[in-house]
């Protein structure tokens, strides 16, 4: 199983490069695709109490509080991300608080918040099932959850993703624990240690959501569209397969 430590320990080596990629918009998997799909499915959040769970440095906390958030909870792992979103110039301490802190034992009460995001989280923690429970705990009866995580059935490394590899699976991998280990690229740029990836089958994926209380309510898979992609090739080229999946939650009644 990966362990929580080696998640810190990577993020941690990983830090500065992560902080440098998400403030310059480097990734357009996250500028062109995912962050626009949550946004969209979070809809407005004026008003609403909100859990960035796993926060990084801070960047959906900070989009959130702009349009409108009562107040955000971002909470990690990883204290480097923790200092830099307390650090950074947008940052309102009214309306945003970020917690050193691991969602298996987050410090908020009860039914305490309106919508949990938990953005690229889910494959990258050892046993969701337990955060998957403690997302239930803090949310209220009608709130939300929203997981954007790879995608448990496509999701491949880099050099498993050309067309030769579409067919071949590892079904004992599937049905068990897949694990994804490559260094970040983004642009031009290498990150420091190589980040472990854990991903469990769809069944399994959907049984820990729905085993801590939840049902889901919406499905999407954040691809480029035509357009975007006659508008720039690099697309066909780099998103080869399904990369991300994006659900929808809600406490069951
Ligand atoms: C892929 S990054 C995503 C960061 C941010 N949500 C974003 O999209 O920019 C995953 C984040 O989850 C954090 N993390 C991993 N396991 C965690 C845990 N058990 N509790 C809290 N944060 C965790 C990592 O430190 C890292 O910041």
């Amino acid at each position: 199983m990966l362990g929580d430590e080696l998640v810190s320990r990577a993020y941690a080596r990983n830090a500065d490069f992560w902080i440098g990629i998400v403030r310059d918009g480097l990734d357009p998997f996250q500028t062109k695709l995912t962050d626009p799909a949550l946004l969209e499915v979070i809809g407005d959040p004026s008003g609403q109490r909100i859990l960035d769970a796993g926060c990084g440095e801070g960047q959906l906390a900070r989009a959130l509080t702009a349009r409108g958030a009562r107040h955000v909870h971002g909470v990690d792992t990883c204290a480097e991300f923790i200092t830099a979103a307390r650090e950074h110039p947008e940052h309102q301490e009214e309306s945003a608080t970020f917690h050193h802190a691991d969602v298996a034992a987050l410090p908020l009460p009860d039914d305490s918040v309106d919508l949990v995001v938990a953005n690229r989280l889910p494959h990258g923690i050892a046993f969701p099932q337990r955060r998957f429970h403690e997302f239930a705990r803090v949310l209220t009866p009608t709130g939300r959850l929203i997981l954007l995580s790879m995608h448990p059935c496509f999701y491949a490394a880099r050099s498993e993703r050309s067309a030769a590899n579409a067919g071949a699976f590892d079904l004992d991998e599937y049905f068990g624990v897949r694990t994804v280990e490559q260094h970040f690229q983004v642009a031009d740029r290498r990150s420091p240690a190589a980040s472990v990836q854990q991903f469990h089958s769809l069944e399994d994926y959907i049984a820990m959501v729905t085993g801590a209380g939840f049902v889901v309510t919406g499905l999407r898979e954040p691809h480029p569209s035509p357009a975007q992609r006659e508008e720039n090739p690099w697309w066909n080229e780099h998103f080869t397969r399904p990369l991300f999946l994006l659900l929808e939650c809600a406490p069951r009644p």
